[in-house]
């Protein structure tokens, strides 16, 4: 059960440590994956003492209420090494460390290298790492790193270029933290597990699939970074691609790291690739204005800190994916996702066609449409899938409604099941690649994404155009209706309705 490693973090003073590194470490370390053979060095400029640092990683642990001593025995593991990554000096010091906690800890040379920085840092770390002999043969080397992976194509596989001078593809675990959900974890059994869907899931049967990933918060203090992504690379580049892949790829032959990359390659593949013509006719961006919503009143994106006061960043996508082989020709994927939007919530709605003909009659004259069948798979908040289906009314006649069946996780369930970064950690070291992004997915997605990004970069966009708390501009409405489709989802009905949301 127990895993011998040294963790070296990158960045281990940053906000991503302290807010999901170190509670993953120690909910591992309290489930015995990590035991008494392991180690933590933690870097970064500033010139911390082993001593502030330990207190600092032991409150993060705060949520997870241990005990002193737990608190006290992990949070020994811990130790700091103020680093400066352009100064090879700096790797000498820490492969002394290295080498000194391998014997103290009898770790075997199995040691996970973690990037918490930015980018453009990585090719130098790497490339220290292996010129001063930090990277050896002994154990396994593992290279963890985080998103952006590059701005652009271009940049993406210079960068991988370099790291893949000293790692192997099997030993770099690109983090995609949606990867890491539960339910994103789902997708893959409700589909392979379950003969009523996968029989189904072709466009004999399947009318469309939409992906909504909304977030009501608006862009923090993260203005610097957010103005130089904008949502399409911030979201849609990994997160929502990953999705569609995992949607749309053919079944695999086992469910192994390598059968599923192979699939979900070859569904991004198959992704159109738009002409600047179609970029336009089946992309829109947003931006949001201010807004108020349930008596709560936001500034619009332009006023937010460290944000141009002019900006052009989009804060909101919505598309249309169209994916060309048998299994989907025709079969639109609509993704839409955005910043201060009515709520927060990740979920797929699989919508599916008609019965051929309704021989049902409506005592309603206003209501002859039978209702589609709906899948949905909720990712968060709430956990679980419902489908939609339709009924006969009770009483006289045979007035078909829908009905829709319902399962959702319990509260206790989703708190107390692993946080996506505990479930990657444990995968890194397990050296179990299937939850993270392979180098031809992350290209796919690129030369997906670079088409529609060179398409509005001719233009400047009429922003703000979406008022806060709604969920987006009107023409990522039109983007359907042009389609006869309509959104599934629509939670700003709710808040209009009773008056909440104008
Ligand atoms: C990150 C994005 O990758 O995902 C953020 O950079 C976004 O902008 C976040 O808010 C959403 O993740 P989650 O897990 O909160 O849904």
């Amino acid at each position: 059960m127990e895993q011998a490693a040294l963790f070296t973090i990158f960045g281990g003073t940053g906000d991503l440590a302290k807010r999901k590194l170190y509670p993953s470490l120690f909910r591992l370390y309290k489930k015995g994956n990590l035991k008494d053979h392991f180690a933590v060095i933690g870097t970064a400029r500033r010139p911390w003492s082993d001593e502030h640092y330990r207190e600092v990683v032991k409150e993060t642990l705060q949520e997870l209420n241990p005990t002193t001593e737990e608190a006290e025995e992990f949070s020994s593991h811990f130790y700091y090494l103020s680093h400066n990554v352009n100064d090879t000096k700096h790797y000498d010091e820490l492969r002394v460390l290295t080498e000194k906690l391998d014997e103290q800890y009898d770790l075997s040379s199995n040691r996970i290298y973690y990037l918490a920085m930015a980018p453009q840092f990585f090719g130098t770390i790497v490339q220290h790492l292996q010129s001063q002999r930090i990277v050896t043969k002994d154990g396994f080397n593992r290279l963890v790193i985080e998103k952006p992976f590059g701005f652009d194509y271009e940049s993406a596989n210079e960068l991988n270029q370099q790291i893949r001078a000293v790692f192997p593809e099997k030993d770099i675990f690109r983090i995609d933290h949606y990867l890491g959900k539960e339910m994103i974890q789902n997708i893959a059994v409700v589909r392979f597990a379950n003969n009523i869907f996968e029989s189904m899931w072709n466009n004999r049967y399947i009318d469309n699939i939409q992906i909504t990933f909304s977030e009501s918060l608006g862009v923090e203090d993260r203005g610097g970074y957010y103005e130089n992504s904008g949502a399409l690379k911030d979201m849609v580049q990994n997160h929502i691609l990953q999705v569609v892949s995992l949607l749309a790829m053919e079944v695999p032959v086992s469910f192994s790291d390598e059968s599923l990359r192979l699939e979900k390659v070859k569904a991004l593949e198959a992704i159109r690739r738009y002409t600047p013509e179609e970029v336009e006719e089946n992309f829109v961006r947003g931006q949001y204005d201010a807004g108020e919503l349930d008596n709560t009143k936001f500034v619009s994106y332009r006023k937010e800190p460290n944000v141009a006061e002019d900006s052009s960043t989009e804060t909101f996508v919505a598309g249309k994916f169209l994916i060309d082989n048998f299994r989907w020709s025709g079969v639109p994927f609509y993704i839409r996702t955005g910043k201060r939007m009515t709520e927060k919530g990740t979920r797929i709605n699989v919508i599916f066609k008609q019965v051929p003909v309704n021989v049902f009659h409506f005592d309603n004259e206003d209501k002859q449409e039978l209702a589609q069948n709906v899948l949905t798979i909720y990712i968060q908040p709430t956990e679980g899938f419902s489908l939609t289906l339709n009924g006969k009314q009770i009483g006289q006649g045979f007035n078909p409604e829908p009905v829709k069946m319902d399962f959702r996780q319990s509260a206790e369930v989703t708190e107390n099941s692993p946080e996506a970064y505990e479930k990657l950690l444990l995968d890194a070291l397990r050296g179990d690649g299937t939850n993270f992004s392979h180098w031809d997915e992350v290209a796919n997605s690129w030369e997906i994404v670079d088409r529609i990004r060179q398409t509005w970069d001719q233009s400047t966009p009429e922003f703000p155009n979406y008022a806060a708390g709604t969920m987006g501009p009107k023409a990522a409405f039109e983007l359907l209706e042009k389609n006869g489709h309509e959104w599934n989802w629509h939670p700003d009905n709710w808040y209009r309705e009773r008056g909440k949301l104008n």
